[in-house]
């Protein structure tokens, strides 16, 4: 017969404790040893309890035989009813003790979690990233105690220098209000571990289509680039760069003499012609600037041009004209080395009729109607200038895998198979003798369909308000043009909402300058594109007292005069928490592409400890550039720390990925493609002895014998 027996057999036990020797059993030491090892000892507590009483359960009848010792004597006889009961209970053949359906229920739990501990890491991406869950990081014991703890937040205090609030009223209810709010707003841009590994599965996914066929959401550019310098090169060689924000002049002068010397100027591009009626205004600007920059800088050379072009000797040799690389950082749908249409524009600008048409061809007309001495050679993405500097550039042999840009905006170029790039087809004029290409991925147009990136109320509203919705999804969370703008319109929902005290006092004794906070009319916190980028950098990395720094910048460039330090605390929490989320996105494109091109093999296998150091040939090498990944505090520990939630990469995998600054990398590139191509052009060149790093490394050798870095 069976029955619940657990309650009773306690209450018998606690009334002769000395009559039972406890042994625990294997099963308990078990479960006991599990409790300590996991960090779920809250579940595993009351197995073990099950266990125990199980245990004295069984000794039971024993305990019922015999008459207590500690009963006093004289005692008063046991009532009838009583003495039936425990009669009835000797009875029993044998006692079995089941555990409550709560306790089973626990078990039951726990045994899912072990299995998903153990098991999880074996399982394929697609069924492992329906488990993957954040763990919540107890914080590390040097950070101040977040006003409420949620690791994220946490995580913001402590990374974020810490303030001492220096105003009495810091406990008051307004103070507490701003405090929550701002948290509640920080807390919208948390983007956990499983968004992370969810973001990953959908990129290399996007990145495998858009290898596969033409107008994928990642458009996956083929970049054509195969021929390399024999070594014998003088002469002067250009480069331009159209950016986001500035465009860049360069020039590289040949020595023959084994050195080059590299001469540069920037201008910011004017806000007007972003958007021009028409493509000439923009094209035209830039031919006027190359004009500008060889009257200052190769005033010799331009004016013997413009006499021999008057002369009667005719228009100047081959020999006399500049080699130019154009970099034009936005997606090109490239068909040959200087050649490219124009697939979309980004980074805010906008201009109707230069869709669909070659770029280089639009500039070689403005620099023809100049009548400058300039041939457009080569047209490169900053990117695959970016990947091609920091490859000649990197310590030690090991080719780079990636060059990626995080500034106004954000795109990458990487080495690819060329057999997965199966868009091109069988016909395709393409050297097949290196069996790679570099791609230029064109990231920034990631899940413009949103189907795996966060979408808050200020990404939504920002993307409806800009001039090409709905594209450039990925970049309008990540890239320098957008973060200044999410935040602002974060920090606006706060100042529209009047039960949140942000840049508001009641009277001057609310704040700790004793002054009323004032926001201008004009201010540009209220204009769409107000807010800058640099002021994210400028508040998440202000340490000085009652954030100094960031309320003066608030005052000078943003018309918020008297900001408190409460303040300045509540938009240094939205700026780091947008930076944050920036960093871990960028995260999930750089280890998509680790991952896709198979760079680092079985991370089970790699022997590194977190005190060895890697092996140069372990290496996986990225080149990066632009302001945000240069100047935002704690941008690459960011990416670093999301890389290591990755199962594919993890700890051992992060350390083996190195990402180095490869600074103005998409000119130096681009000059050194306008080489190649011009050699390409003369026949005198050299086909690379195979794979990529192979004529990225002749290349370099080639450059070095000749040339000697005299920047
Ligand atoms: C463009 C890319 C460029 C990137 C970084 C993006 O907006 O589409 O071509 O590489 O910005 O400058």
């Amino acid at each position: 017969m069976w029955r619940w027996s657990r309650k009773a057999a306690i209450a018998d036990f606690s009334t002769s404790p000395n009559s039972v020797k406890i042994t625990p059993e294997p099963r308990l030491l078990l479960v006991q040893q599990l409790a300590k090892v996991s960090c779920i000892s809250t579940l595993t507590a009351p197995l073990s309890k099950l266990a125990v009483r199980h245990h004295r359960s069984h000794s039971l009848p024993s305990l019922s035989r015999q008459p207590s010792p500690t009963r006093p004597t004289g005692q008063a006889e046991e009532l009838p009813f009583l003495r039936e009961l425990h009669k009835s209970q000797r009875r029993l053949p044998f006692t079995v003790d089941l555990p409550s359906p709560t306790t089973a229920l626990l078990g039951f739990l726990l045994l899912i979690v072990l299995a998903v501990q153990f098991l999880l890491p074996q399982l394929p991406l697609p069924y492992r990233e329906l488990f993957l869950r954040s763990y919540p990081k107890p914080a590390p014991l040097s950070c101040p105690p977040a006003p409420t703890y949620n690791p994220f937040i946490q995580d913001l205090y402590c990374r974020v220098p810490v303030y001492k609030p220096s105003s009495i009223y810091n406990k008051s209810p307004r103070s507490m209000a701003l405090a929550a709010a701002a948290q509640r707003v920080a807390l919208e841009f948390e983007y956990s571990a499983q968004d992370v590994n969810r973001g990953v599965y959908e990129f290399i996914r996007e990145m495998d289509e858009g290898l596969s066929k033409q107008g994928a959401t990642m458009s996956q550019i083929p970049t054509y680039v195969t021929a390399v310098p024999n070594g014998t090169e003088k002469g002067l060689y250009m480069a331009v760069d159209l950016g986001g924000t500035n465009f860049r002049v360069c020039s590289i002068q040949l020595h023959g003499n084994s050195t080059f010397s590299l001469t540069q100027s920037k201008v910011a591009i004017p806000k007007e012609l972003m958007v021009a009626k028409t493509s000439r205004e923009l094209f035209a600007f830039l031919a006027k600037q190359i004009q500008q920059f060889l009257q200052q800088h190769h005033g010799e050379h331009y004016n013997a041009h413009v006499e021999r072009r008057a002369s009667v000797f005719g228009p100047p040799h081959d020999e006399q004209i500049f080699s130019l690389g154009f970099t034009f950082s936005f997606p090109v749908q490239q068909s040959g080395i200087n050649k490219g249409t124009l697939i979309r524009w980004t980074k805010g600008f906008d201009i109707h009729d230069t869709i669909g048409k070659d770029v280089c061809a639009l500039l070689q007309t403005e620099i023809d109607r100049l009548g400058l001495p300039v041939r457009v050679a080569a047209l490169v993405n900053d990117t695959v200038g970016t990947l091609m500097a920091r490859s000649y550039t990197s310590p030690g042999k090991t080719g780079t895998l990636l060059g990626a840009i995080f500034g106004t905006g954000t795109n990458g170029a990487y080495v690819e198979k060329l057999d997965k790039v199966t868009k091109l087809g069988k016909g395709a004029d393409v050297d097949h003798s290196t069996g790679e290409m570099i791609i230029n991925s064109e990231w920034g147009s990631f899940d413009n369909h949103l189907s795996v990136l966060p979408d808050t109320p200020y990404d939504h509203s920002l993307d409806a308000e800009s001039n090409n919705p709905g594209i450039q999804m990925f970049e309008k969370r990540i890239s320098g043009m957008f973060l200044g703008e999410i935040l602002r319109r974060a920090l606006m929902s706060l100042v529209d909402d009047k039960s949140v005290p942000l840049f508001s006092d009641e009277h001057s004794n609310q704040n700790d300058v004793h002054s009323t906070t004032n926001i201008d009319s004009d201010s540009p916190l209220r204009k769409q594109w107000g807010l800058d980028t640099s002021f994210l950098s400028i508040t998440s990395g202000d340490s000085s007292a009652g954030l100094k720094v960031t309320r003066q910048t608030l005052d000078n460039d943003y018309g918020i005069s008297a900001a408190s330090a409460e303040d300045a605390e509540a938009v240094r929490l939205i700026a780091a928490a947008i930076g944050k989320r920036a960093a871990r996105l960028s995260a999930v494109a750089i280890a998509a592409v680790v991952i896709s091109t198979g760079k680092l093999g079985d991370p089970q296998n790699i022997a590194t400890t977190s005190t060895t150091e890697v092996n140069e040939d372990d290496v996986v090498d990225i080149g990066v550039d632009g302001s945000l990944v240069e100047f935002y505090p704690n941008f690459e520990e960011y990416i670093r720390e999301a890389l290591r939630e990755i199962p594919e990469i993890g700890a051992q995998g992060e350390k083996r990925i190195r990402i180095g600054i490869a600074k103005d990398g998409s000119g130096v590139g681009a000059a050194l493609i306008a080489l190649v191509a011009d050699k390409a052009m003369k026949g005198d060149v050299t086909r690379p002895a195979g794979g990529v790093e192979g004529f990225l490394g002749s290349l370099w050798s080639a450059l070095n014998r000749n040339l000697r870095v005299m920047v």
